[in-house]
């Protein structure tokens, strides 16, 4: 069965639903995007997750009049539409500047953005792969230097994830200039060294995760030490765990950086602790 999918306010079936070639979107990457997470029929962190979206659009300068009830309306109906109010998951949202003629100049007229969104099906909370954690490998950061903004310019990302993979490994995180790690391809970074979690400082060379807010927070909760601050690879080799956050792994492990295995290479006991309270509290506060 193809899924319902929900494009400029019509709910279609997948094959039906077409965008322009003439979208900025498609033409030059000119679209922001946001990728929630669903659990048990809950949305995961729905509310920061439009508030960032409602920043990337400001940041460069799409006009759009984002409405909180009728966005949540769209996720929602996106998941009964599909019948997958009885498992996990995860709903993608794009909003693009609109269809122009191509041109690189932004011109101030008026167009329409085209707004769509889809989902897929996921299991987040019980997943074999990153139940036993993740190798990771140092790959060069060549991304723009506006990270912070969630725009739809994902080559590079996708280039580097797929090379890890092609490496033999799961994933890859980014180095910037200075050697220091930036983050993953698609997820923030962490390592715990003397108990503390240690995670890349906000600033315009990460994403600003919404996952990462709640497990900072989490972190605190549980009386964990905090420092948000740049690593290298070498401090990240010598952790005793690591781990990254995203809405589509949520925490999962790293057990092996470059060639070097970390702790026992499996998940470590702060790694568990984080990841089984921040399941529990994101389902509890989930709308
Ligand atoms: N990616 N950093 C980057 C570069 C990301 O693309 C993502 C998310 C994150 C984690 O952010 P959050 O916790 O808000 O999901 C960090 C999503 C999942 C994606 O592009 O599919």
């Amino acid at each position: 069965m193809s899924r319902k999918v929900f494009l400029n306010g019509d709910y279609l079936d997948e094959n039906e639903a077409k965008i322009s070639i003439f979208d900025r979107g498609v033409l030059f990457a000119d679209s922001v995007y946001e990728v929630t997470a669903f659990i048990e029929n809950k949305l995961i962190d729905f509310k920061p997750h439009i508030e960032r979206l409602e920043r990337s659009l400001k940041e460069i300068n799409i006009e759009y009049n984002l409405d909180y009830d009728r966005f949540l309306e769209i996720h929602k109906n996106l998941i009964r539409f599909n019948n997958l109010e009885n498992n996990e998951g995860l709903i993608y949202f794009q909003i693009s500047r609109g269809n122009i003629d191509r041109d690189f100049l932004i011109k101030d007229q008026k167009i329409k953005p085209n707004v769509f969104s889809f989902t897929q099906k996921k299991s987040l909370t019980n997943d074999p792969k990153i139940e036993k954690g993740l190798h990771i490998i140092s790959l060069e950061d060549l991304r723009w230097k506006r990270r912070d903004i969630k725009t739809t310019q994902l080559l590079y990302p996708s280039i580097a994830k797929t090379k890890a993979i092609r490496m033999g490994a799961d994933d890859a995180w980014l180095l910037d200039e200075n050697g220091m790690v930036t983050e993953g391809t698609s997820n923030n970074a962490y390592i715990i060294s003397n108990d503390t979690v240690i995670t890349r400082q906000l600033s315009n060379d990460i994403l600003h995760g919404i996952t990462r807010r709640t497990i900072l927070q989490v972190s605190s909760d549980l009386k964990l030490k905090v420092e948000e601050r740049p690593f290298d690879i070498e401090e990240a080799k010598n952790s005793q765990e690591a781990f990254i956050t995203s809405a589509s792994t949520l925490i999962a492990p790293v057990i092996k950086i470059n060639d070097k295995v970390i702790g026992n290479g499996t998940i470590g006991p702060i790694t568990k602790i984080l990841r089984e309270t921040y399941v529990k509290i994101s389902i509890k506060n989930g709308i």
